[in-house]
């Protein structure tokens, strides 16, 4: 092996560590937080590159939820069976798996007022 390879691979590796140690906390929406008729989430989601261990916190008013539901939950924006739900005004999720997550608020019509996205978490 070349020292220039070598030293390539190490740098790789130290970023590969940096990446998967540093959990990244991220507010839904920034400073508009979760709410109606107010940021683009799915914008928003695509946006970032979400990593095992990365936290979500959403912040939002009353009568709005964070529910997380499944694939079909979501395209029908049905929160009757969510994998979770919370209603608190302040939720935070640690996204633990390498999966897609869904995301939607219970309220009445706050799938058509943009409460809804996808993330994909590697
Ligand atoms: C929502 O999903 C539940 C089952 O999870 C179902 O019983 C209910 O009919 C659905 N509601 C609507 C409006 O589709
Ligand atoms: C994964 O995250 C959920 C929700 O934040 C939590 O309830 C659960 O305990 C976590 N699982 C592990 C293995 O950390």
């Amino acid at each position: 092996m070349s020292k220039y390879f070598g030293g390539l691979v190490l740098v790789m590796l130290v970023l590969f560590s940096a990446q998967s140690c540093l959990a990244k906390v991220y507010t839904v929406g920034d400073s508009e937080g979760w709410g109606p008729k107010k940021v683009n989430y799915f914008d928003w989601a695509n946006s970032k590159k979400f990593f095992t261990g990365d936290i979500l916190e959403f912040n939002y008013a009353k009568g709005h939820t964070v529910a997380e539901v499944d694939n079909y939950g979501f395209v029908t924006c049905n929160a009757t069976n969510p994998i979770f739900s919370d209603d608190s005004g302040h939720t935070s999720i640690t996204l633990n798996t390498s999966r897609e997550y869904f995301f939607i608020s219970a309220g009445p019509r706050d799938c058509d007022f943009g409460m809804w996205f996808a993330v994909y978490v590697k």
